[in-house]
């Protein structure tokens, strides 16, 4: 601790500090909250503190104990002092170092302690939070908010901290030190010490201003990064011919981080050079004042020796303690934006009293939905304008989407939804699984409001296939045992089979074991859709919400997607989205879906024969095929 070089790489992190931070508002109560995050950890901090303290005092003994060698024994020849004061030092030295390793022992313990804490929270909150969050959020905002932010309040926790207590001991010990020696030379070093902190604190402000700006575009690039290097966005790049543009927008960023990090490297190595240069300055005035007195009168060579040695303490202390307020706002900051996301509300959580669903729901499977209306929420609702990087939430209610939806699927029946485009067939399935909260009406699974139940029971019992059949970057065997943890080869193998993929992943030479790819984009449409068929069918739902995808499948594909569906839906009650009508001409129901409302109800014959919106959906999609009837499901 101490010296020079120690304190003034300190007080130049502390100078590239964005300094705007001390104009932050915090929340009443940030201090108390840390302190509890801090809680468990009472006890570390307490001898983390202790052992500061300890080692700033040792620090500051040091050129005392010299100045007593040099007077109370070398000058007066008493041997026994000189030997004796100078084990006294050893000792001292190896207190010291002892100190020093329990001292990072305990700091090390409770920094991490303290990320593994925040970070777990954040995790496990932002996991709980509805899906209109991840709708809205930046990813790559919310990953920096569990690394950087977490990151930083610990920094500031243990650097803030112990920086803080050991700089003020040592500048009072130093100086209370330095004026018992000789107050008319303290004061001259201190007068010179504003010749170093403004010049420090004028560059401080570039490199803040620098250091922003690399913040910044470091986020950019990562930004690029993240949506460019997967498929999709690897994709788009290369159909739409910018790989130039895209690395010349590279280019640019990463060239200005450099020439920033050569800038950021000078101005601290000037700011560091000064604080030295200054601190030399100051010892040659303690050694030309001093010594020159001390040439007169040899019983001041010992406090011309002593002033020395405070004076190499006081100046990157003292630097390090003028630029307090920002370090202390920056640690305070940290803490605060991971508060704010553990402070978001999950707007879709368990009710007080809910119960789980029965299982298995059985004959009681069914899907009612009662007069629903429904609209996205608003930003401001569900998150935080730091994780959308806007400035400002859009409060404005978005339009409504669902007016006054009203079915029911009874037990083992199948209900199509169809309609245009935008209708609203997605928003109803994802209703069933409490995606989302109605705000008029209600949604009820086996007879009980989809509020009133638990949410791990009710996702339980629904099974649902999204319209991207999202798979993870796993193996096959890692994607399907996502539904049944437990699930043996032979289960995984069943499945497979009545979703008709078994054939196509027997052929992979690492069968189970291949790696789906980023998104699953390593399968083809069909067979990726079938594999989320398969995954269905291993957690048995009783009832099963499928968001057809097969708009886009050949006919072959097709096939096998509907008999793998035909497995899948068979005894089960099902909400079925389809794009193509030949899916639901067998269904029990058909709901024609158009701007949110149901405008038309009925099985295939019945309305084909109203002729409205369904019979001239069904015209166009068969239009110029010469018999409607092809594509049968077998
Ligand atoms: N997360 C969302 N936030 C706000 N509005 C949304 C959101 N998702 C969908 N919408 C809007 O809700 C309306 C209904 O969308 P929905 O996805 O339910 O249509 P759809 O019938 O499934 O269409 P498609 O046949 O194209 O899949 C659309 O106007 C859409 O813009
Ligand atoms: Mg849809």
């Amino acid at each position: 601790m101490g010296g020079p070089a120690g304190g003034g790489w300190h007080a130049m992190r502390s100078f590239r500090r964005d300094a705007s931070v001390t104009e932050a508002h915090l929340p009443k109560g940030t201090i108390k909250r840390i302190a509890r995050f801090a809680a468990p950890y009472r006890n570390a901090i307490v001898a983390f503190l202790v052992l500061v303290v300890i080692d700033a005092v040792i620090g500051a003994a040091n050129p005392w104990i010299v100045k007593l060698i040099i007077d109370d024994g070398i000058n007066k020849r008493h041997h026994a002092v000189v030997i004796g004061l100078a084990l006294l030092m050893a000792g001292l030295a190896l207190a010291d170092a002892a100190v020093n390793l329990a001292n990072r022992w305990f700091s090390a313990r409770v920094g991490e302690g303290l990320i593994y804490d925040m970070r777990s929270a954040v995790f496990t909150h932002i996991q709980r939070m509805p899906i209109a969050f991840f709708t809205r959020t930046q990813t790559g905002a919310l990953i920096s908010r569990i690394n950087n932010d977490v990151l930083g309040a610990q920094q500031a926790f243990t650097g803030t901290l112990s920086n803080v207590v050991s700089n003020i001991i040592s500048v009072s010990l130093v100086l209370v030190a330095m004026l018992l020696l000789s107050w008319q030379i303290t004061l001259l070093a201190l007068a010179m010490v504003p010749l170093f902190i403004i010049p420090a604190r004028l560059m401080g402000r570039r490199l803040q201003r620098i250091t922003r700006e690399s913040y910044m575009l470091n986020a950019e690039m990562s930004t690029q990064m993240t949506e460019r290097f997967n498929v999709a966005g690897a994709l788009l790049v290369k159909l739409f011919g910018r790989p130039e543009e895209e690395e010349r927008l590279f280019r640019t960023k990463a060239r200005r981080v450099a020439d920033i990090g050569v800038e950021q490297a000078m101005y601290g190595r000037i700011l560091f050079v000064s604080l030295t240069l200054i601190a030399a300055l100051g010892t040659s005035l303690v050694y030309g004042l001093g010594g020159y007195q001390a040439a007169t009168d040899p019983a001041k060579l010992g406090t011309v020796v002593a002033l020395a040695a405070y004076l190499s303490r006081l100046y990157g202390p003292i630097t390090a303690l003028s630029n307090i307020q920002v370090d202390v706002m920056t640690a305070l900051v940290s803490f605060d934006r991971v508060f704010e996301v553990l402070d978001l509300p999950p707007a879709i959580a368990d009710a007080t009293d809910a119960k789980p669903l029965p299982v298995p729901l059985g004959e009681a499977s069914t899907i009612e939905f009662d007069d629903v209306w429904f609209r996205y929420p608003t930003a401001a609702e569900v998150s935080l304008a730091s994780l959308e990087s806007v400035a400002v939430l859009d409060q404005v209610p978005d339009k409504q989407v669902l007016h006054g939806v009203s079915f029911r699927a009874e037990p083992g029946q199948l209900v199509a939804l169809v309609g245009p485009s935008g209708a609203g067939k997605t928003t109803i399935s994802q209703l069933v699984t409490r995606m989302y909260d109605v705000q008029e009406g209600a949604v009820r699974v086996g007879g009980h409001n989809v509020r009133d139940v638990t949410l791990a029971s009710l996702r339980n019992a629904v099974g649902v296939v999204t319209q991207d059949a999202h798979m993870f970057h796993d193996t096959i065997r890692a994607n399907l045992v996502y539904a049944q943890p437990d699930a043996s080869d032979d289960e995984l193998w069943d499945a497979l089979d009545n979703a008709h993929i078994g054939s196509v992943i027997r052929e992979l030479p690492d069968g189970l074991d291949t790696v789906v790819g980023d998104r699953g984009y390593r399968m083809s449409g069909g067979e990726k859709q079938r594999l989320a068929i398969a995954r269905l069918l291993l957690k048995r739902p009783s009832i099963v919400v499928l968001d057809e995808a097969t708009a886009h499948l050949d006919s072959e594909s097709e096939v096998a997607v509907q008999r793998a569906l035909k497995k899948a839906l068979a005894e089960r009650t099902s909400l079925v989205i389809a794009h193509r009508l030949s899916t639901v001409r067998d269904a029990d129901q058909i709901l024609v879906v158009d701007d949110g409302r149901i405008v038309e109800r009925g099985t295939h014959e019945e309305l084909l024969d109203v002729g409205g919106l369904y019979a001239e959906l069904y015209r166009t999609q068969f239009q110029g095929q010469a018999d409607p009837d092809i594509t049968p499901v077998p």
